[in-house]
């Protein structure tokens, strides 16, 4: 498949798409499946790269893996699990983070496991530490291999008592993977309690794990010895649902995204509304719509749940670049998450970052010089222009700009959206886009 797309901007998006399975549950759902000594079932899995990258891994461990990808299922049998070498391992998983996921699982079933040495980030300090804090807190050993990382539990792994700096997705995830089947009680405090880690309880509860969250973000769980498969169907993609809200927002369209859960996404709907977008819950769905008249500006920050997602933030600033007066946005999760902005800016758009906390509140990030806070002024009308995407949201984010303008763009580099938003190509085609 090519991997730059011409558009011809300027038209409102309209009509209707279908959303599936959220791409930051399905994945570790599936590695959920390696904990599970009978065959795991998952339902509602959207065909992006992601599901590829994991499938692949499970694979490398033995598990006997089918994938349906017009039904959106996967099933997972577990019987003959065995280990794989760092080197398989960071062929088939590229960036990805999710071998770190897998640690728990394999110390469980196979007593090692392996993270493969990817090159800068993965092994630098930060981006597992937290991780690697945790693991070895529940008694894995890390040692240094020429390829990466081994990890073994020569003593098993016991409960353990914990509290997150803060409160990261992966973390919590990694420590209800490894607890469920740890000796003991583990206790976390300042969890992450994100939808897609609710799920992923749901999904542990029914494989026998014994879960329990308190409204304080403190996690509960009672380590048990054996776990079985599950049967679970995903929930909605609450992050490509946002997405295609606001392209609706941005085009002045409106679009029927069939799969679309309003219980996920109320913070999200709440900041759409008060931009000046509207939106109808309907059977199944949610309708986004621009209902006409000027959009307004806004202040908000994103935050981790119930807060502003930082994967909603984006897209939407594409559509605050057609609201009237001075939006600011103050990015509290990732420091450096307005790349973006340039093309936006080459565009036509008036984007300016800074170093400062904009908005009520400071964060990690203020006096550590990173450009994580914008003031969008709008409404400008932006114009076509040849674009590079950077990364996930950032690259849909462009796409929507190229919607949005006048004139044609030409898009290049859009491989990477394929990681996380199901044919969207197809997609954008049944909406009325025009798009080479
Ligand atoms: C998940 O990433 C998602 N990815 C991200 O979505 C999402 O933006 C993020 O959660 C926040 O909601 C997946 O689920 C695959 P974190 P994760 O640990 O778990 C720092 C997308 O586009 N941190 O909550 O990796 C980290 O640098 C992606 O779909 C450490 O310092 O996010 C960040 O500043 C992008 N050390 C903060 O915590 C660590 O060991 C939050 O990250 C781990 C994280």
């Amino acid at each position: 498949m090519s991997d730059s797309i011409r558009i011809h901007g300027g038209k409102p998006l309209e009509g209707e798409i279908s959303v599936r399975g959220a791409k930051n549950f399905v994945s570790k759902a599936m590695v959920a499946a390696l904990l599970g000594s009978t065959p795991s079932m998952l339902r509602n899995v959207p065909d992006i790269r992601d599901v590829g990258v994991v499938s692949g891994l499970l694979r490398l461990h033995g598990v006997d893996l089918e994938y349906d990808v017009e039904a959106g299922t996967v099933s997972m049998d577990t019987t003959s699990l065995n280990p794989a070498e760092a080197i398989d391992i960071a062929a088939h998983a590229g960036s990805s983070r999710i071998p770190i996921l897998l640690c728990g699982p394999l110390l469980h079933r196979l007593g090692e496991a392996v993270i493969p040495d990817l090159g800068g980030c993965l092994i630098g300090d930060r981006p597992i530490d937290f991780h690697l804090e945790i693991l070895k807190k529940f008694g894995a050993t890390v040692e240094e291999s020429g390829d990466g990382l081994h990890l073994t539990a020569p003593h098993g792994l016991k409960g353990i008592r914990h509290e997150l700096s803060y409160p990261s997705v992966g973390a919590t995830e990694q420590l209800l993977l490894t607890a469920v089947m740890a000796e003991g009680i583990t206790l976390l405090e300042n969890a992450a309690v994100e939808p897609e880690i609710k799920d992923l309880i749901d999904t542990l509860q029914k494989m026998g794990a014994i879960i329990s969250v308190d409204t304080d973000r403190t996690i509960q769980i009672e380590g048990v010895k054996e776990m079985r498969g599950y049967d679970h169907t995903a929930l909605c993609d609450r992050i490509e649902v946002a997405s295609w809200a606001s392209a609706a927002l941005a085009t002045k369209g409106n679009i029927l995204v069939h799969g679309a859960q309003q219980r996920s996404m109320g913070t999200f709907l709440n900041v759409f509304r008060k931009v000046g977008g509207e939106f109808d819950v309907v059977e199944g769905g949610i309708r986004f719509y621009h209902p006409g008249g000027e959009l307004h500006s806004i202040a908000l920050q994103t935050d981790v749940h119930p807060g502003f997602m930082t994967d909603w933030q984006q897209p939407l600033v594409v559509a605050l670049t057609q609201a009237t007066g001075l939006s600011i946005v103050h990015e509290t999760v990732y420091e450096q998450r307005f790349g973006f902005t340039k093309a936006l800016n080459a565009m036509g758009a008036q984007v300016q970052l800074f170093n400062e906390c904009l908005g009520d509140r400071t964060c990690r990030f203020g006096q550590r010089n990173f450009k994580h806070s914008a003031v969008i002024s709008g409404p400008t009308p932006l114009t076509g222009a040849d674009i590079v995407v950077p990364d996930l949201r950032g690259g849909f984010s462009h796409l929507i700009a190229a919607l949005a303008a006048t004139g044609t763009s030409n898009v290049s580099g859009i491989g990477i959206i394929d990681r996380g938003y199901e044919n969207f190509r197809a997609k954008l085609v049944a909406l009325g886009a025009s798009i080479e």
